[in-house]
Parts: C-alpha cells; sequence; structure tokens
C-alpha cells in the first residue's frame, strides 16, 4: 500500500481499509476547487499521486474522464452541515466513480482502525486504535479521534477538534473547529457542534450544540 512507503507516516499494523482502496494508482479528479481542495492538491503532490483535473461547480468536465480510469476525490469541505459533500459524493458513487482515500503523510492512524471509502485524514490529525470511520468522513488538520471512536459516514471533525475515547457521533455531522467532546458520548446524525464548544452529554439527532458546557440550540438562534 502506497503509504506505508511513506517516511513520515506513524503507522498502526492493523490499519484497513476497503479493497479496492488499496490499489491508490489510477490518476486523480478532485470536485471542488475552493480552499479545501487546495490543501487536498498540496497533500496529493506529496503523496506522488497523479492530479489529472480539478473540477469547480460544473462538473461536466467529467465527461471526460470513465469511472474505471480515474478516482475522485472530494474537494468540498464543510463549515456547518456535510449536505453538499454528502449529495456530491452520492451522485458520483451512483455514476460508478469510487473516491480515493487521502491520508497525509503527517497524519497518525492506529492499528485497527477501520476505514470507508473517501476518507480524507489531514496532516497532524491522529486516529487512535480501535476507531471506525465511515465513508466519504474528513477528519481535518490536527483534531483528535481517539481509540474506539465511531464517525459516520459524510461527518467532518473541523481543525484542531478533540474527540476523546469510545465516542459515537452519527452521520452527517459537523464538529467545528476546536470543538471538544468528552469521552463515552453519543450524538445522533446531523448534529452541529460550533467552533470551540465543549460536548459533555449525550444529544439526539439534528442537535445544534453550542457553548461550554453546549447546550442544545434551536435553529432559529444560529442564522
Ligand atoms: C455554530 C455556527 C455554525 C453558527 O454560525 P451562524 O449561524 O453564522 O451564527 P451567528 O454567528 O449568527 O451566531 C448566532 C448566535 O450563536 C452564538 N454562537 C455562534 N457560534 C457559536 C459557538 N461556536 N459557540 C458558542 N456560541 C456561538 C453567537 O454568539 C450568537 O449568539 P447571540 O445571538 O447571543 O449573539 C458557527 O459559529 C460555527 O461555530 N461554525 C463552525 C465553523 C467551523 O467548524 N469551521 C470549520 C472550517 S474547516
Amino acid at each position: 500500500m502506497f503509504l506505508l512507503k511513506s517516511p513520515f507516516l506513524i503507522q498502526g499494523k492493523g490499519y484497513s481499509m476497503k479493497k479496492k482502496q488499496i490499489s491508490n494508482k489510477k490518476p486523480i479528479v478532485i470536485l471542488g476547487a475552493g480552499g479545501h481542495s487546495r490543501v487536498l492538491y498540496d497533500c496529493l503532490e506529496l503523496l506522488k499521486r497523479n492530479v489529472l483535473d480539478v473540477c469547480e461547480d460544473d462538473h461536466d468536465i467529467l465527461k471526460n474522464y470513465k469511472p474505471q480510469k480515474v478516482e475522485l476525490v472530494m474537494g468540498i469541505g464543510s463549515v456547518r452541515d456535510t449536505d453538499l459533500r454528502r449529495a456530491i459524493y452520492l451522485k458520483f458513487k451512483n455514476k460508478g466513480y469510487d473516491f480515493a482515500t487521502v491520508i497525509h503523510p503527517l497524519a497518525s492512524i492506529g492499528s485497527k482502525v477501520q476505514m470507508g471509502e473517501g476518507v480524507q485524514v489531514m496532516a497532524g490529525a491522529i486516529i487512535q486504535i480501535g476507531s471506525r470511520v465511515g465513508d466519504n468522513v474528513l477528519i481535518n488538520t490536527n483534531s483528535v479521534l481517539d481509540h474506539d471512536c465511531e464517525i459516520g459516514d459524510h461527518s467532518h471533525v473541523a481543525p484542531g477538534a478533540t474527540i476523546s475515547g469510545g465516542v459515537k457521533i452519527g452521520a452527517e455531522s459537523h464538529i467545528g473547529t476546536g470543538a471538544s467532546i468528552i469521552q463515552g458520548i453519543r450524538l445522533g446524525s446531523r448534529c452541529l457542534v460550533g467552533a470551540g464548544s465543549a460536548v459533555v452529554k449525550n444529544f439526539p439527532d439534528g442537535s445544534i450544540l453550542l457553548g461550554c458546557p453546549a447546550k442544545n440550540c434551536k435553529k432559529s438562534q444560529v442564522g
């Protein structure tokens, strides 16, 4: 697997991905041309991956690239909800494309970590032993996922967020920049944890969690 060749990657022994992700030989097209896309481009260059194209909003360019010939990379980030990342991922999965998993050489992945398709782990991020990360999840710069956590599909753990051991977070959630979640917490799907907020108890689907300790706010309280 190409990542093991990196002199920088701190790599656990039992780290597993879906089989088709392990080839990682196809050239890449990045979907999205904003800030996150630029971070990924940089990372893919470090990984010596061949980036053929970067698509802006108009995905017509993909007509030039058959699904069997390329892998896609989700270049769209999120700042509060993950709807766009999810919609674009599912649209192109339905057209037969695969999404590459991108792990920065300076990320640290522990043993027995399971990762879905199209997971991205950016520079300085740490995923500890026994964690499970769903499809199309973004573990962003310098964030921490401690041991035995579960993060549902399409979720985004933003830069500097710290998730302690044994936490389970449902699909399509956004954990804001610098947020903290204490050990063993359960969050439902489509939760938003505000930047810098501290989650110290369980919350259901669709919660908007702000402050320290975080309280569940109504949609009307945030813009
Ligand atoms: C929660 C969030 C989405 C709200 O954004 P918004 O809808 O624009 O809300 P506003 O800035 O208008 O704030 C609405 C209220 O919520 C409060 N608030 C907003 N974000 C907050 C936060 N993170 N923690 C505590 N309170 C917060 C504001 O102080 C304001 O309160 P007030 O009405 O008493 O003055 C946003 O502040 C946030 O934290 N986004 C996450 C950003 C992120 O993770 N980026 C990652 C980029 S890679």
